[in-house]
C-alpha cells in the first residue's frame, strides 16, 4: 500500500530538479588531509566537521580522502571519504564508531530540509552484516540507515523511529544516493534515492516522526555492534544539507553555503520516466512505531517489492513477509 503511494509520488516529482539553498556542506575537498580534522576541538570549533567520536589511534587509521572514494557520478567533488571502524575505534562504549558531526552555526532543524549523502561499501573490508550498524543517524534515531537488522540483515534498511521502512539490496561497489526529506514543521520524514549517477526520486512518502536536531547530532559515520578482529571500510560522499526545495540531480559544481547546489547531468529531464536503478522493498505497515516489547508478533506486514525501470514504474512481485517487531536498540550518544 505504502509502496504504491510512494511510486505514484515518485512519478509526479521525478522530473523536478529545482535547487534549494545549501545550509551546510560536508564535502571532503575542504580538508587537505585527515589530520586537519584534529584542528577541531570544543574550544576551537573550526572546519566543516566536529571530530571527537573515534578511537584512540591516529586519525589516519579511521579517515582517508581520495578521488577513488567518491561517487564518480558526482562531478562537483574531487574527494570522497573512506571511513574505517575496527576494534580500536571504540568511544565511550564497546561499540565500534567513527563519526563526523556537522560543525556550523546554522539551524539544521527548522522548516524543510534535505540531508544528502551517498554511501558505498566494497568486498574488501566489507561491513559485517552479522551485526547491527547505525549509519548516517540522528542522535534520537528518528531516522537513519542500518544494516545487520531484521527482516534481512544483508540489506540496507531505511528506518524511522528505529523501525525499518524500506530495504535495499546492499550490493558491493554500488553507490547509493539518498536524501532524508525532513519537514521539521510538520514532524515528518521521507526518503529520496537513486544509485550510481541517476537523479534522486522519491522512494517513500513522508511519515510522522519525532524530527529534531540541535544542529550537531547528525552522525555522518557508523556506529556498529561488531565483535571481532577485522576492520570495515565505508565510503561516503555528496554530503550536504539543503533547505527549501530538493535538488534531485547529483552535484556538478562545488557547494557554497547560502548558494544553490549546481545539478549534474541528470537534472534536465522534465519527464517522469527517470531511471533510478534502485530497488527497494517496503516493510511498512499501519503499525510503524518501534516498541521495546519483546513479544514476537506474527502480524502480517504487507510488503511490496518495487522496481523502478527506465521506462515505467511498476509495483511488481508483491510478496508477503512476516517478521516480529524488533526490539528498539538504542545506543548512547
Ligand atoms: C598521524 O599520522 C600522520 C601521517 O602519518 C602524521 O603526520 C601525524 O603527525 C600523526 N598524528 C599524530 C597525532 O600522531
Ligand atoms: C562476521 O561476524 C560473524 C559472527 O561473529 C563471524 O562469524 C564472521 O567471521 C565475521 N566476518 C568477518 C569477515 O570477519
Ligand atoms: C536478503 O537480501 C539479500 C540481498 O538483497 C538477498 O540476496 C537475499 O535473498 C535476501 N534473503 C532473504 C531471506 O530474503
Ligand atoms: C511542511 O509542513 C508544513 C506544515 O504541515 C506544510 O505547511 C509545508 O507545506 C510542508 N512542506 C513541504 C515541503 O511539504
Amino acid at each position: 500500500m505504502i509502496a504504491a503511494v510512494a511510486l505514484a509520488l515518485g512519478s509526479l516529482f521525478a522530473g523536478f530538479a529545482h535547487a534549494g539553498t545549501v545550509v551546510w556542506t560536508g564535502d571532503f575537498d575542504y580538508y587537505s588531509s585527515p589530520n586537519d580534522l584534529n584542528l577541531w576541538s570544543w574550544s576551537s570549533e573550526v572546519g566543516e566537521y566536529q571530530y571527537y567520536i573515534h578511537g584512540s589511534e591516529n586519525v589516519t587509521s579511521y579517515i582517508a580522502f581520495d578521488p577513488s572514494y567518491k561517487n564518480p557520478g558526482i562531478a562537483g567533488e574531487t574527494n570522497g571519504l573512506k571511513l574505517t571502524i575496527d576494534p580500536t575505534s571504540t568511544w565511550n562504549s564497546a561499540f565500534w564508531r567513527t563519526e563526523l558531526i556537522p560543525q556550523t552555526t546554522a539551524n539544521l532543524g527548522v522548516g524543510q530540509m534535505y540531508y544528502h549523502f551517498s554511501l558505498m561499501h566494497n568486498t574488501v573490508n566489507t561491513p559485517n552484516t552479522s551485526y547491527e550498524h547505525q549509519v548516517l543517524f540522528f542522535e534520537s534515531h528518528f531516522t537513519e540507515m542500518k544494516i545487520g537488522i531484521s527482516p534481512n540483515a544483508s540489506q540496507l534498511s531505511w528506518c524511522v523511529q528505529s523501525t525499518p521502512q524500506l530495504e535495499f539490496a546492499w550490493t558491493p561497489g554500488t553507490w547509493y544516493n539518498f536524501a532524508y526529506d525532513i519537514n521539521f514543521t510538520a514532524g515528518t520524514v521521507g526518503l529520496w534515492g537513486s544509485t550510481g549517477s541517476s537523479p534522486l526520486t522519491r522512494l517513500a512518502a513522508n511519515v510522522a516522526a519525532s524530527t529534531s536536531t540541535n544542529s550537531e547530532d547528525w552522525h555522518v559515520g557508523v556506529l556498529a555492534f561488531d565483535v571481532g578482529t577485522y576492520k570495515e571500510d565505508w565510503y561516503i560522499s555528496g554530503v550536504y544539507i539543503e533547505s527549501g526545495t530538493l535538488t534531485t540531480s547529483l552535484l556538478s559544481g562545488g557547494l557554497t553555503v547560502g548558494g544553490s547546489p549546481v545539478g549534474g547531468t541528470g537534472s534536465s529531464s522534465t519527464t517522469s520516466t527517470t531511471s533510478t536503478g534502485i530497488t527497494s522493498t517496503s516493510t511498512t505497515s499501519s503499525s510503524t512505531k518501534a516498541t521495546t516489547t519483546t513479544t514476537s508478533t506474527t502480524t502480517s506486514k504487507a510488503s511490496t517489492t518495487t522496481t523502478v525501470s527506465s521506462t515505467t514504474s511498476s509495483a511488481s512481485g508483491a510478496t508477503q513477509s512476516e517478521w516480529g517487531q524488533i526490539g528498539s536498540v538504542s545506543a548512547p550518544g
